[in-house]
């Protein structure tokens, strides 16, 4: 149900709408759909922008809440340069530790560490040509940054263990959802790297500031899914309403996986007000206090508190990261903890062919 993101994707040549992505280990293959889909003057105005800045080379910072669309537009930037028919990679900086990170975004040499059997390419490097999305860029930690700011200006890599300054010819785009320019006033982003990389800026906006887009995307979605028995359904117009009413903290990715339940577990070919979950039924009640209980400790309760988040969000760690009001870094963090990092961490976008 999970539309997350993987750690890092790399998609080979463009193919249109229609894209193979593979997730880190190389493992799964992943068939997906990716049309922008709209009405609102807003999102029109965001089209016209994206046409516009495609072409050029320069650096793009898109801007907005978990799951307005960023890594779609980062994609759709991509399909209208000139680099289409060169790779896409993206990769996620919240996701991975320093050195983790570092090695997979710049590569390594053999040996240069403990357990560098072989040389590593990074993804800067299979990114030649084509565009580099680096996504939740506000978690990069500072020595990184440096890193990225010298290979902007200098347009080379280092290898990590490398002596050799490799060439590579990347557009990047970059991705957050947090106010960077708090965090540049705060110390944790470099000032120079800021302006570095937000030439132009997108902004995504959320939902609930364009809910003509919501009658839309659900037809869209409804359309769409894993199996043919149940696409098509259609929605009785009450049940659109309360779905337009609702906020959307989770933007269109929490609508994507609203719909998608919504095309399993609803009996009928129409969708009802009764199919449509709790919260947005009644979006005022709130769930009741915690009573203390003797039996669950402050550690059981904050896991469980943790996983519902997650189930909450369908699986989106940035989203659950965000409504729990921590880093994404302390939640892979915790999910380690709990032994449910495999579990959680790993991509798991079922294919669809
Ligand atoms: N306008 C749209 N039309 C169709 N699908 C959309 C649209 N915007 C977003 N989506 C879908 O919603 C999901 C979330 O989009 P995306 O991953 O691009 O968001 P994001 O802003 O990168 O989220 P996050 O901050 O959580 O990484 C994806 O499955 C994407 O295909
Ligand atoms: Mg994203």
């Amino acid at each position: 149900m999970s539309n997350d993101s993987s750690a890092t994707t790399v998609l080979p040549s463009s193919q249109n709408q229609t894209q193979m992505s593979w997730n880190q280990n190389q493992t799964q293959k992943v068939i997906e759909n990716r049309s922008i889909i709209y009405k609102s003057d807003v999102m029109g105005q965001m089209m016209k922008m994206i046409d516009r800045v495609a072409p050029s080379q320069a650096n793009i910072l898109v801007l907005g809440e978990s799951g307005t669309g960023k890594e779609l537009i980062a994609r759709a930037v991509h399909e209208k340069s000139n680099r289409r028919t060169k790779p896409f990679v993206a990769i996620n900086c919240g996701a991975l530790r320093e050195t983790l990170l570092e090695s997979e975004l710049f590569g390594h040499e053999k040996g240069s560490f403990t357990g560098a059997y072989n040389k590593k390419i990074g993804l800067a490097e299979v990114a030649n040509g084509g565009t580099l999305f680096l996504d939740e860029i506000g978690e990069l930690p500072l020595a990184i940054q440096a890193k990225l700011l010298r290979f902007i200006q200098e347009g080379e890599i280092f290898r990590v263990g490398g002596k050799e300054p490799i060439k590579v010819d990347i557009r990047l785009i970059c991705a957050t959802n947090r106010e960077l320019d708090q965090e540049v006033v705060r110390g944790n982003f470099r000032e120079d790297l800021f302006y570095r990389i937000n030439t132009i800026v997108v902004a995504a906006p959320p939902l609930r500031r364009r809910k003509e887009d919501i009658p839309v995307l659900i037809q869209y979605f409804l359309s769409q899914g894993h199996s043919y028995l149940n696409r098509g359904k259609t929605i009785d117009e009450e049940a659109l309403k309360l779905l337009v009413k609702y906020e959307w903290p989770g933007n269109i990715r929490e609508l994507q996986n609203v719909c998608e339940r919504l095309q399993i577990l609803s009996e009928g070919h129409m969708i009802m007000t009764n199919d449509l979950p709790d919260f947005i039924r009644n979006p005022e009640v709130k769930e009741e206090g915690l009573e203390f209980d003797p039996s669950m400790p402050l550690y059981e309760l904050e896991k469980r508190y943790i996983i519902k988040a997650l189930a909450h969000y369908g699986g989106n760690k940035t989203q659950a990261a965000q409504g729990l009001g921590i880093t994404i870094k302390t939640l892979y963090n915790k999910l380690h903890e709990y032994g449910e990092f495999e579990k959680y961490a790993v991509h798991t976008k079922p294919a669809k062919d």
